[in-house]
């Protein structure tokens, strides 16, 4: 351990038992116990939903008879006060008091003093932890939702200016046939809305209350667990108490369904990363989205799409690491699961990070019309066409026509130069069918167009689909 962790000195503390599980203890906690057990560096980021989930709490305790009115006043008053110091910054977290539960509540005490003691009935930390991640889940959730909407409206836009624009469509990255660059922008969009659906899934199994489960067994005081569900805005309290306190699978809900959005974004960040590099030069960053060399000065890098690729990393990271966590954990809680915050919240801000980023870039991104164009005709990528040329007008079976197609690409390599610059005569020496009117679909613009089937690129179809989604997305 370095000097660093503040954590050297090992030698136990005999002063001060921890008043809030003391009892049965003799002496303090050695340093490293209390390095290995804080939470509070990590956890203190749900501050505002362990002291809402207090407050719903102290109003059913109340309500049920179990403490008095004027108790509940108090600690309502407390949890006020605290929120205020916190929002100042003058609330001090300690490490020797664990965890976000426990700061709060010794702060409460020190506050009001005695009811402070109360609150704690017919309640555990097991109970409150799952109820205070899963509110912060549910807001997470939300922001992560209107960043997605951002990026698809920010994908939109481009699409719709780019309906009309040729490029080539790829597979195995090399070129297939013509697209249209809107067609390609609105596969990421179609993307984005599997993602908010996984999300949106995954917030209904979120919210549901755990509070009131207390340790595992539940309680024997006559707790009321539909009013503090209903107070916390959950649909329901959980329906069985050691399944409240130790299930984890809606924290890996998040962090799968995170995981799948950031490959997705990831995917898109290759794509720029490729799309701007000089071979292709496809599209350019702004200047507010590019960087520079420190040492060749005519670089233009593409950091951000780069950095976005790599936090895949980190969020694909999390959800292994809170699936390793909790595989093989006996019902109900086990300390392992206070691991389970740092992957979420890592995954957040990476996730949000990752989204802005990308809205930024796409949100002003120069599109290289010419290069498209040209990419999109070059490596007879309209032979495709040739062929359903042959099969439409020529009824040729599509494997002979296939071949012929094949024979007439190899002449145009011969003779370097692109299908429809090859003569009329040259073609019918391979396919005697052909006629004048082959050329006219030999064009990208042409091939691109005629693919008019029911989710196909034609910019037609491009722009139709852009209405839907302007309309969803407004
Ligand atoms: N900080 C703990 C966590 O995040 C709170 C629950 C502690 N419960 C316990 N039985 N020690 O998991």
């Amino acid at each position: 351990m370095t000097k660093d962790n503040n954590t050297t000195n090992t030698s136990d503390n005999k002063s001060g038992t921890n008043t809030l599980w003391g009892g049965r203890f003799d002496s303090a906690p050695s340093s490293i116990m209390e390095a290995i057990n804080a939470s509070i560096g990590v956890d203190k980021r749900m501050a505002a939903e362990d002291l809402a989930g207090s407050s719903a709490h102290a109003a059913m305790l109340a309500a049920c008879g179990i403490i008095s009115h004027e108790d509940e006043t108090s600690i309502q008053a407390g949890l006020k006060q605290i929120a205020d110091e916190m929002a100042k910054g003058e609330f001090t977290f300690s490490t020797a008091l664990e965890d976000i539960h426990m700061n709060i509540e010794a702060r409460l005490g020190e506050l009001i003093g005695e009811p402070a003691g109360r609150l704690h009935t017919a309640r555990s930390r097991n109970d409150q932890v799952a109820t205070g991640l899963r509110l912060w889940l549910r807001g997470a959730l939300d922001d992560v939702d209107t960043l997605l909407a951002a990026f698809q409206r920010a994908l939109l836009g481009l699409a719709e200016a780019e309906a009309d624009t040729i490029m080539p469509g790829f597979t195995h990255l090399q070129s297939a046939q013509p697209v249209s660059f809107g067609h390609h922008m609105l596969a990421y969009v179609e993307m984005m809305a599997r993602d908010r659906g996984r999300f949106s899934d995954a917030r209904k199994r979120i919210n549901q209350s755990p509070l009131g489960a207390a340790a595992l067994a539940g309680t024997a005081y006559p707790i009321d667990r539909e009013m503090t569900a209903k107070k916390l805005g959950f649909d329901k309290p959980m329906a069985n108490s050691l399944d409240a306190v130790s299930a984890r699978d809606f924290a890996l809900e998040f962090l799968s369904a995170a995981s799948i959005c950031a490959v997705h974004l990831s995917r898109l960040a290759e794509e720029l990363v490729i799309w701007t590099s000089a071979g292709f030069a496809f599209v350019s960053l702004s200047d507010q989205f590019s960087t520079g060399s420190s040492i060749m000065p005519q670089k233009r890098n593409p950091d951000a799409a780069e950095l976005v690729r790599a936090k895949t990393g980190r969020i694909c990271g999390d959800l292994n690491a809170l699936l390793m966590v909790m595989k093989g954990l006996p019902l109900a809680y086990s300390k392992d699961m206070q691991e389970d915050k740092e992957p979420v919240f890592d995954a957040y801000d990476a996730l949000c990070l990752s989204l802005s980023a990308m809205t930024g870039m796409m949100g002003d991104l120069g599109v290289n019309r010419e290069a498209l164009g040209a990419a999109a005709g070059a490596a007879y990528s309209t032979a495709t066409d040739l062929a359903d040329w042959l099969v439409r007008e020529a009824d040729v079976p599509f494997r002979e026509a296939h071949h012929m197609t094949g024979q007439i690409v190899k002449l145009a390599e011969t003779q370097n130069k692109t299908l429809s610059a090859l003569s009329l005569p040259d073609m019918q020496s391979i396919a005697p069918m052909l006629n004048n009117t082959v050329f006219d679909v030999l064009t990208p613009q042409a091939s691109a167009a005629s693919r008019i089937s029911y989710g196909g690129t034609a910019p037609k179809n491009v722009k139709t689909q852009i209405n839907i989604w302007k309309e969803n997305l407004s």
